[in-house]
């Protein structure tokens, strides 16, 4: 009599193992005026409608276990816009802040700023206060909006908190530093996606995007869906990250 067949782990069929997911993913969102443009729209429907991508994008980097995704939303050289363009983008901030922040609250979602928010009207730093607040004890993805944000300012900041610090040359060490940045306590971004296709960095995580991995895509920020997101971590599964070192199967 022959034996019932054996079902062990070893004989289930391998299932092909997914690539770690990056952990800290940044975006530069660009491409809202020219989206608006292709279509006859005023630059402003474009920025809504890039707004009104952040809730997907985030609930579908969290679905890919990303835990930490930094979205560059304002800059500190977009001050030199219009001044009409300008007053837009501060008043769709507060609406998107207040808007968002509950469905993001309900979704375990904890909300960071990073950038300078003195600048800011007295009502949108307090809608982003209430919302980081209301959000930091939140165990899910944490969602860093770059807003007023600039790295070069970001450097000098950190420059300026270290010297109010008390700090010696010999104290001013990379740790230091990153210590001092409005990163402090995140790590580095392992993935920059720009979209709208321009191959730049426009002043964004200079310090902390050192060893990143950059991916550009053509699609504009209200364009880019579910689907490129997984284009994007696909690409970023196929890089290999050499940090300046030879790969193992090269130094023997
Ligand atoms: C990105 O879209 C949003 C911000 C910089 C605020 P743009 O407004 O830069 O869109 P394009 O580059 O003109 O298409
Ligand atoms: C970068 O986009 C800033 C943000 C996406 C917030 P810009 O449109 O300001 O960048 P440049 O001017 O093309 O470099
Ligand atoms: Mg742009």
């Amino acid at each position: 009599m022959s034996s019932p067949p054996q079902h062990s782990v070893e004989q289930s069929p391998r299932i092909p193992e997914e690539p770690e997911p990056p952990k800290h993913v940044a975006i530069i969102m660009d491409g809202n005026g020219r989206w608006a443009s292709e279509r006859g729209m005023h630059r402003s429907e474009g920025h809504r409608a890039g707004v009104n991508n952040v809730r997907r994008i985030t609930t579908s980097f969290a679905d890919h276990g990303v835990k930490y995704l930094t979205l560059f939303a304002f800059s500190t050289e977009n001050w030199e816009r219009p001044d009409d363009e300008v007053g837009f983008l501060i008043s769709l901030m507060g609406e998107a802040v207040r808007q968002e922040t509950q469905p993001l609250h309900d979704q375990g979602v904890r909300i960071r700023h990073i950038g300078r928010l003195d600048r800011l009207p007295d009502g949108l730093q307090d809608a982003i206060r209430e919302s980081m607040e209301l959000t930091k004890d939140n165990k899910g993805i944490t969602l860093n909006l770059a807003y007023d944000y600039g790295g070069r300012a970001e450097i000098i900041d950190a420059v300026r908190a270290m010297v109010a610090d008390g700090l010696r040359p010999d104290d001013i060490t990379e740790d230091a530093l990153q210590r001092h940045l409005y990163t402090a306590g995140l790590p580095d971004p392992d993935l920059i996606i720009r979209t709208a296709g321009e191959m730049r960095i426009s002043n964004f995580l200079i310090w902390q995007s050192a060893y990143a991995e950059y991916y550009v895509t053509d699609v504009h920020w209200p364009d880019f869906d579910e689907r490129q997101v997984a284009k994007a971590l696909e690409a970023y599964g196929g890089r290999q990250r050499r940090y300046g070192r030879l790969d193992p199967d090269e130094t023997s």
